[in-house]
């Protein structure tokens, strides 16, 4: 499927598939919603309570969301064990043009992001002393995950619109059964079906303040037996 990297409204780059008239981010700025969502709303919440934390990406892309939690993990001094699943990889040539570490007030984010990018496949290696990755280049639905392992999920899928297979109840409860108890589920989404698919799986619910541009997004905890409105 033809790809278009382009820039969004904070300068940063992102996906562009014409065919599905979609985009890997927010056309309002790729790096501010990955931060709202999957970092301040996310990674945040979880740092520092555990020495390692366990996080899972469906839909790895243009790592940004990995090269934003590495940078984290390091001012946080945060151990990480980060397991990334993408069928579709960027290639060398779409990676040249994402803007990326120029637009992080980063030194190391250059090199950081390569090595994300340039670690083999399928098997986990050392980033750092204190950030293991692992990429999976696996469809979600094809995947095994072990059960009570992950302490945080971006799931960072395309839309329920382009890609409705993969907000299903069926997808939800396997993820559910990889995280630990307490663990929490970030993603942009926020649709009627997207929520009633998760709760059916035991997930607590919250609709939190979404990035510039989208209302609001979902947070699902594994625990408690409330749903908050
Ligand atoms: C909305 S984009 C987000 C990408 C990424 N998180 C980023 O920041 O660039 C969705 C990603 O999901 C990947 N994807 C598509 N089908 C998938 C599947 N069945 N399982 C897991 N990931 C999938 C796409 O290739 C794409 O990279």
């Amino acid at each position: 499927m033809k790809r278009e990297v382009i820039t969004t409204a904070d300068g940063s780059s992102t996906i562009f598939l014409p065919e599905l008239n979609e985009c890997y981010h927010s056309t309002h700025g790729a790096i501010n919603e990955a931060m709202h969502i999957f970092i301040d709303a996310g990674f945040r919440v979880m740092m520092n309570q555990k020495s390692k934390l366990h996080i899972l990406e469906i839909g790895f892309g243009t790592g940004l969301n990995a090269l934003l939690t590495l940078l984290e993990s390091i001012a946080a001094n945060q151990a990480i064990f980060y397991h990334g699943i993408e069928p579709f990889p960027v290639d060398k040539c779409e990676l040249d043009q994402i803007n990326y570490p120029e637009q992080l007030d980063s030194t190391a984010a250059k090199t950081l992001f390569e090595k994300l990018h340039t670690s083999p496949w399928e098997t986990k290696q050392a980033i750092l002393p204190t950030f293991e990755l692992l990429k999976t280049k696996q469809r979600i639905e094809e995947l095994h995950l072990s059960t009570d392992f992950f302490d945080i999920v971006y799931f960072d899928a395309f839309a329920p619109t382009v890609q409705p297979e993969l907000w299903q109840q069926e997808i939800f409860q396997k993820i559910f059964a990889s995280m630990k108890e307490g663990g929490i589920l970030v993603t942009y989404s926020c649709k009627g079906d997207v929520k009633r698919a998760m709760k059916a799986c035991g997930f607590t619910i919250e609709k939190l303040p979404g990035p510039i541009g989208k209302r609001e997004f979902l947070r699902a905890t594994k625990n408690s037996t409330q749903n908050i409105e």
